[in-house]
């Protein structure tokens, strides 16, 4: 059999291990080859490719990023091309297609599979919104990262008893506000699925101060939106893949903050230092597990499924349900943290 293999979207802690998972199962336990395709979709638009050996994916299981490149590409051009991308396919003799991403890739991935082509989506994303599966590997990664940042943050907030606002990545969905929240002892955190009340952030900064507290940690994702009219905020715009273009909440309520509390703010945006380096354990275990189940699927015949954990198991799921809806923060999950701030 020969497969092929890509990276789309956004790149993410465990790509290359997933790579390598799937090059090592489909070559050792199947003598099936592996076709990489390069910087995502648009290696199939534009027919960009090299063979991948076990050879040539030794030493990935630790490094960060994505041997094949990745990169976004408008749905409205996946659309159009894809007579170009089966093409493609066809003249590299590719059986299988293994597209690894987040939901942009898997949805496309859905409407190539809806195609008629043979196609395993493998999900990744650090901001962990695929439904479907438990986790995405990526966000393990980020959270530790984002978890030791503001651990760090705490101790220079103290000692100028100021109010510092930490911006995590998450467009849609706060996981990462939410666990990196928890885990590093935040006193506030705000997240896409629930726009915040400024009134209700300034009573909780004043009212710590009161009490004696040296300092607030606010933990705030970057899709995170205020109560409409309940404070002057620019907005940035879409870009041309449909996506919001962020215009800095963190700094934005910072400055409100400060305006109305008198207290020093400061905001700090964490940024692409979340999506860099080598994953965790965590994060090149379920990528390695997912590289070689979405392998055997191709293989057993298990075409338009998406890989996924459920529990501690590695499960198959329709990719038509994966990319139904996000996985967004739920209310139940919003309380628990909210037991601890505030
Ligand atoms: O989708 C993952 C993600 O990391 C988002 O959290 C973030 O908004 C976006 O990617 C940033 O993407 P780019 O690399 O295009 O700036």
């Amino acid at each position: 059999m020969r497969i092929g293999v890509l990276t789309g979207g956004g790149d993410c802690p465990g790509l290359n291990a997933v790579i390598r998972s799937v090059v090592r199962t489909a070559g050792v336990h199947y003598g099936s080859e592996v076709i990489g395709f390069r910087d995502g979709w648009r290696g199939l638009l534009e027919n960009r490719s090299t063979p991948l050996d076990v050879a040539a994916v030794d030493g990935l299981l630790t490094r960060g990023g994505t041997t094949l490149g990745s990169a976004r590409v408008a749905p409205e051009k996946l659309h159009a091309g894809i007579d170009e991308m089966r093409a493609t396919l066809d003249q590299h003799g590719i059986d299988v297609l293994i597209p690894i991403g987040g939901e942009g890739t898997l949805t496309a991935a859905h409407v190539l599979s809806e195609a008629g082509v043979p196609v395993v989506g493998i999900p990744k994303t650090i901001d962990n919104d695929i439904d479907g599966t438990d986790l995405t590997f990526g966000f393990d990664t980020a959270v530790s990262i984002a978890t030791e940042l503001i651990d760090r943050l705490h101790t220079t907030a103290e000692s100028h008893q100021r109010v510092l606002l930490v911006e995590v990545m998450g467009r849609h969905a706060g996981w990462i506000a939410l666990h990196a929240g928890l885990a590093a002892g935040a006193h506030l955190t705000l997240v896409p699925e629930e726009p915040f009340d400024v009134d209700e952030v300034v009573r909780l900064v004043c009212e710590r101060f009161a009490r004696g507290d040296s300092h607030v940690i606010g933990v705030v994702a970057e899709g995170a939106m205020p109560l409409p009219g309940t404070m002057a905020f620019r907005e940035g715009g879409i870009d041309e893949f449909g996506h919001r273009r962020f215009s800095g909440v963190a700094q934005q309520l910072g400055e409100e903050l400060e305006r109305r509390t008198g207290k020093e703010v400061r905001a700090t945006v964490l940024g692409h230092v979340q999506r860099g380096g080598t994953p965790t354990s965590f994060d090149r275990v379920l990528a390695t597990r997912f590289g070689l189940h979405a392998t055997t699927a191709a293989h057993e015949g298990h075409h338009g499924q998406m890989v996924a954990l459920r529990g501690t198991e590695i499960e198959l799921v329709p990719l038509a349900r994966a990319v139904a809806r996000l996985k967004t923060v739920t209310p139940a999950r919003l309380a628990e943290t909210r037991a601890f701030t505030g």
